[in-house]
């Protein structure tokens, strides 16, 4: 086959895994297509990772926005099976777990385009997270199921994919992260936000089991209210997280938590550069607590499961759901004790974009 590798992005989490597989390409000289579906269009969810993470500008914007699972769906659907008929793509890659994830392994599944999924075979077991049916149904059907930890391959099996079809390559986001760290260093941020030489905590939300549920939303400001009281908490409002405080009217409670500094969406470079000097990171993002068990830093998770049980069985995670005493009690413990300390897995070594690239290699050639 000779046509190019279509490298699909779409919403903030896949950036940085996207961004080290383009690079590696780039240096084997083969040719892709890098395609943006436009699910996150703000410039601070968007534009600004493209520049920290030196990615070029994408080949093709489809310009979802924002809109119902369904027609978020079935527009990227409508949208980049246009693109693959007029570009015969060899092959496409998709990452993670997201609604253009799903759409756009639909569309190869159909057209008969062999698909890659990166960071396949992940499941948190609760398909009430609209990322897990996007799990299942993309893991269901792309060619390739690339995997970042044994349990995503095991996960693969208990579904019965052959094993022809698992490839095991590591966790690509950890290259981003080891590529850049040393650039974050030179980051403004702590300065920007007053928190230089301070203890801080670094807090991020926007899954809807958290945000769109006022009772769960206001457990978790209680917990901080506590937590503030020990040590600043850092905490960049995602758009959605934003929108729900406004109408549940908890603008205001969020202000007055004790020592909360409130920003919006971080780039990158700032936000590693926060993750690396906090003390501790609460967080219901997938992405994070991955990225601090390779920091080392004591994360927990305000979430009832997690599709990424690597990073609680060897790395520094804790899984705390959204009780207010449970949250406030495990965080105490790590101010007090500096929580538990953890192992970085195996093959989260910054080395997976070559593999998946020596992957794609064969596939094409
Ligand atoms: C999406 C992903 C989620 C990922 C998260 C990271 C799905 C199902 N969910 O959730 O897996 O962890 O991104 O951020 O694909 N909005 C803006 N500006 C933007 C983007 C969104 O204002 O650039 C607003 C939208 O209008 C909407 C809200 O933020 O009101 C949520 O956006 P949406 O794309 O629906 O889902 P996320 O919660 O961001």
């Amino acid at each position: 086959m000779t046509g190019p590798v279509i490298l699909v992005v779409g919403a903030r989490p896949n950036f940085m895994k996207i961004a080290p597989i383009s690079a590696e390409l780039k240096k084997r000289n083969i040719n892709q297509i890098l395609l943006h579906t436009g699910q996150h269009y703000d410039d601070n969810m968007s534009k600004v990772f493209f520049e920290d993470l030196a990615m070029p500008q994408p080949d093709i914007y489809l310009g979802i926005g924002s809109g119902s699972h369904a027609y978020q769906t079935a527009k990227v659907m409508v949208e980049f099976e246009k693109v693959c008929r007029e570009h015969e793509p060899s092959m496409v890659v998709v990452v993670g777990d997201v609604n253009s994830t799903v759409a756009c392994s639909m569309v190869c599944a159909k057209e008969r385009i062999p698909c890659a999924h990166v960071e396949a075979g992940l499941r948190s077991f609760d398909r009430d997270m609209p990322e897990e049916i996007n799990r299942l149904v993309t893991d269901a059907i792309a060619d390739y199921l690339l995997t970042p930890s044994p349990d995503g391959d095991d996960n693969l099996r208990n579904e019965g994919v052959s094993e022809e079809r698992i490839v095991r390559v590591g966790n690509v986001m950890i290259d981003s992260l080891l590529n850049n760290i040393n650039k974050s260093k030179s980051s403004q941020i702590h300065h920007e936000l007053s928190i230089s030489g301070q203890m801080y905590a670094v807090l991020t939300l926007h899954r809807p089991s958290n945000v769109d549920d006022k009772s769960a939303f206001i457990r978790i400001l209680d917990a901080l209210e506590k937590i503030g009281e020990r040590i600043a908490i850092v905490f960049p409002l995602h758009p959605r997280t934003k929108n729900r405080a406004e109408e549940f009217g908890l603008t205001e409670r969020i202000k007055r938590i004790p020592n909360i500094v409130l920003t919006g969406p971080a780039g990158y470079l700032d936000f590693i550069a926060l993750m690396a000097g906090a003390k501790l990171i609460l967080t219901d993002s997938g992405g994070l607590q991955e990225e601090s068990t390779a920091l080392g830093i004591p994360c927990l998770t305000l979430r009832e499961n997690t599709e990424r049980p690597v990073t609680v069985t060897e790395g520094t995670n804790t899984i705390v759901g959204n009780d207010t005493k449970v949250i406030i009690q495990a965080a105490m413990n790590i101010l007090d004790t500096g929580g538990k300390s953890g192992r970085v897995p195996d093959l989260w070594d910054g080395n997976t974009a070559h593999r998946i690239a020596d992957l794609i290699e064969k596939i094409i050639r």
